[in-house]
């Protein structure tokens, strides 16, 4: 897998208008009541970011993460709380305004990589541009530097299925990117990959928040990965149990920070 040169540089600063949190979740409350008994996965959870960078949320096996990244990426709605994403007030958006302001602010990446099997990776990339009825031209020429910055020129005609998990994850990854977010979710998201791309990976999303200035936002359960973050979140039981700086960490500190609060590592 080829990652450099690695300039993700576009020359957009992020669309957070100043003075405003990129993130800031306040006692974010969320009942799912699809099966026989109410399960209360989140509890009041809050949470803030206000500078750019690759921050990291973990926590045990059912203790909320998903739920929380989806109700900040905006794919879903909190029973009770605020939550501010970008400069805008996501949970007071009607249906409409959440689905624009998810199209035009934020980017999502999940662990499978929902790529169309029928589409090559160029036309996966500009599909959102599509849908939105956006010019085809100009869509293809940003498609096109989006998978050169995540080195993938070479795979622009090719198929997901002639394509590796890595290399389908950054296709996933440039068409998350083709609106320049400000912000980008991404849930467990070298859960398939091996560890050699989960590596490159993780220095990609790094890399990404810093020349693009935006937040990246990942849930993983792997203290290997939360070691590239600047800042982890550790969500206890619905709540944002705290959180610590993992600036010169290793792995394995981080697990005795992040346990301490409440995490155990699967
Ligand atoms: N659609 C749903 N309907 C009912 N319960 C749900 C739904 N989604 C999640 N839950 C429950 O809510 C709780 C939190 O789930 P969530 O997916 O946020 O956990 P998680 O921290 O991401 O876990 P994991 O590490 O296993 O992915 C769990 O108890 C889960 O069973
Ligand atoms: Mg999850």
């Amino acid at each position: 897998m080829n990652t450099s040169p690695m300039n993700l540089s576009s020359g957009a600063a992020a669309t957070k208008p100043s003075g405003a949190a990129f993130i800031c979740a306040r006692a974010v409350r969320k009942t799912y009541r699809t099966g026989e008994r109410p399960v209360e996965a989140l509890r009041g959870a809050s949470l803030e970011i206000r500078e750019p960078g690759f921050y990291g949320i973990m926590g045990s096996s059912g203790s909320g993460k998903s739920t929380l990244l989806y109700l900040l990426a905006g794919l879903d709605r909190p029973d009770s709380g605020e939550i501010e994403v970008a400069g805008a007030r996501i949970d007071q958006m009607n249906e409409r305004e959440l689905t624009l302001h998810r199209r035009k602010r934020i980017g999502v990446v999940f662990q499978q990589y929902n790529l169309l099997p029928t589409l090559n990776a160029i036309d996966n990339v500009m599909l959102p541009g599509i849908l939105d009825g956006a010019a085809r031209g100009p869509l293809e020429k940003r498609a096109r530097e989006l998978l050169g910055t995540l080195g993938l020129a070479d795979r622009a005609t090719h198929r997901p299925e002639a394509l590796s998990g890595g290399e389908q994850q950054r296709v996933a990854i440039a068409r998350a990117l083709l609106f320049e977010p400000s912000v980008l979710f991404a849930d467990e998201p070298t859960g398939a990959l091996d560890s050699a791309n989960s590596e490159r990976m993780w220095k990609m999303l790094d890399a990404l928040a810093h020349e693009r200035q935006m937040v990246v936002l990942m849930v993983t359960h792997e203290p290997a990965a939360a070691a590239h973050c600047k800042h982890v979140f550790v969500i206890r039981d619905g709540i944002v149990a705290g959180g610590f700086d993992t600036k010169g960490m290793h792995a394995s500190d981080l697990v005795v920070r992040a346990s301490g609060l409440g995490s155990e590592t699967r």
